[in-house]
């Protein structure tokens, strides 16, 4: 892989994915690993990411000058620049000018890392210090206003690096530079795709399990589906896919997955209608994370049955299913070894992502992708646009939008609000510009609206259309008022108790994109 140094920012997983979309596996690792650490996982180069500090800062992340002896290409970039030119003996000092934004760089010599770019260019900066003198052997490559030396490369020695972020879009030849990088300056060949991505988990995937049983906890999400495709194509009938029906669906959900996800992957399927089950326990529950902890708890029971009648039905009685698939995603890995314990603002229960206290060993096959390349295999294994492209939905489902307790009654009235809503922003083109657009019923509020010559003493529905890359933070989407006004005109006309409909107009932070 080409690792790629955290240096405690967020652009080491921007880069990670930029190298990806050239076509080049990446992995993150932390600049806390050695050197040693990092050439154990052979890597084909070396990214060292830009970082918040300043190199001479008490306690700032330094470059073990060994790793530029090991003969892999390295890029700095930012603060990895400045920490590598540090490294090497050049000089790094602050030069007074805060480069912050929109900077345009002068090339001076455009070499192997900026072989094609032009002459004067938009690049993005963020930095305070500067290199001043480039290390010995390295010829300057560029130079700006705040940075004496804002690129320069060995080539000999495949050593590159820039000031400016190539992994900003911002930076308008960026993805070139990287690019040099990569195939010049390293070597290497653009042939990572999702057609091999399928190819070797799926020999990775009959290599663990054998003649195993395996299961999946479906729920018709993006993730949970492409996973258990891919499983499928790996092993076909070992694996069993369980969809716990709780009740708690948006229309249709049920039955598109059993139409046309198995129709198109021929997975095998076990539907497990829990509603009442789960109607019993939500009962008389308006707390928020109450609601979410039962919902966790009654979905495992189910699916921890289901387990045991699928063993059954198998006729392989005594025996059990060993393996249990997850579609963990890059990011969740990446953060995890982040450890440093983020707040828990909601329990998140994911329903493709059981806990893995159960008895299971886990096949992770989309643990080192992100969400646009789980799309792309989707997309290759033949897994149907409907459930590829389709937007997040929570695990505890309509449950954490029902603003009070949870009533078969107020499911049904919220389903209805929610199919018009989706109607109605498919039918105007927006699901590709939109995230995700919960619609939430306030069940405990009511409000007073005339309707024909009478009162009436209805509940509000919130629509609440987010846009957002990662989820991690979001804004209220700018829905054409059109589209707004026929969504109102029809649950209002449409779905009896409901006489509002409003607009969330909140970004994450300081709301979160669910209401509850
Ligand atoms: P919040 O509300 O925390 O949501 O801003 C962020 C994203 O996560 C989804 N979400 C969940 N997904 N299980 C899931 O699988 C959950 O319990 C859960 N809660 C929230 C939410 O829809 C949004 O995409």
């Amino acid at each position: 892989p080409v690792l790629v140094v955290d240096f405690g920012a967020q652009y080491a997983q921007l880069i990670a994915r930029r190298v990806r979309e050239a076509r080049v596996y990446s992995e993150i690792v932390p600049h806390t690993f050695t050197v040693e650490q990092m050439l154990a996982k052979n890597p084909a180069a070396i990214i060292l990411s830009g970082g918040p500090s300043s190199v001479y800062e008490e306690g700032a992340p330094s470059v073990d000058a060994a790793l530029f002896e090991a003969g892999v290409p390295v890029l700095g970039i930012c603060y990895g620049f400045q920490a590598m030119a540090n490294a090497l003996g050049g000089t790094v000092a602050q030069t007074g000018v805060r480069e912050y934004g929109g900077t345009d760089v002068d090339v001076t010599v455009s070499g192997t890392l900026l072989s094609g770019s032009d002459a004067q260019q938009r690049t993005w900066m963020s930095h305070g210090d500067a290199v001043h003198a480039a290390p010995e052997g390295f010829t300057v490559l560029a130079t700006s206003p705040g940075a004496p030396v804002a690129a320069f490369e060995d080539a000999n020695r495949k050593l590159f690096g820039m000031q400016w972020h190539p992994e900003v879009k911002h930076s308008l030849q960026g993805q070139a530079a990287l690019e040099n990088f990569l195939y010049n300056g390293a070597g290497l060949t653009p042939d990572w795709t999702p057609g091999n991505v399928i190819a070797d988990q799926i020999a990775h995937i009959r290599e663990q399990v054998g003649e195993d049983r395996v299961i999946c906890g479906l729920s018709g999400g993006v993730d949970s589906s492409v996973a258990a495709a891919l499983v499928q194509r790996a092993i076909g009938n070992q694996l069993t896919c369980v969809f716990v029906d709780h009740g708690l669906m948006r229309a249709g959900e049920v039955e598109q997955v059993e139409k046309d996800f198995v129709a198109a992957t021929g997975v095998q399927l076990k539907v497990v209608d829990a509603r009442q089950q789960f109607l019993e326990a939500l009962a008389g529950v308006s707390d928020p994370e109450t609601k979410r902890k039962i919902i966790g708890r009654e979905f495992i029971r189910t699916f921890e049955a289901a387990a045991r009648e699928i063993v059954e039905e198998a006729g392989e009685s005594g025996a059990e299913v060993k393996w249990l698939v997850q579609g963990t995603l890059y990011p969740d890995v990446v953060e995890s070894g982040g450890g440093e314990g983020a707040a828990n603002i909601k329990s998140h229960h994911n329903v493709g992502g059981l806990p893995d206290d159960l008895q299971f060993k886990l096949i992770e096959p989309l643990r080192a992708l992100f969400k646009d390349e789980v799309r792309a295999v989707g997309v290759e294994l033949g897994v149907p646009d409907e459930i590829v492209w389709r937007q997040p939905f929570p695990g505890p489902g309509l449950g954490i939008r029902i603003v009070g307790e949870v009533t078969a009654e107020r499911l049904d009235l919220l389903r209805e609000a929610d199919a018009i809503a989706r109607e109605e922003l498919t039918k105007a083109g927006l699901d590709r510009d939109i995230w995700q657009c919960p619609v939430v019923l306030l069940a405990d509020v009511r409000s007073v609206g005339v309707q024909g010559d009478g009162r009436t003493y209805g509940h509000p529905i919130v629509l609440r259309p987010v846009s957002s890359e990662d989820a991690m933070t979001a804004d209220w989407s700018r829905v054409p008022y059109e589209v707004l006004a026929t969504i109102s005109t029809r649950i209002t006309n449409e779905v009896k108790e409901v006489n509002r409909v409003v607009l969330d107009v909140t970004s994450k932070p300081p709301g979160t994109i669910e209401w509850e």
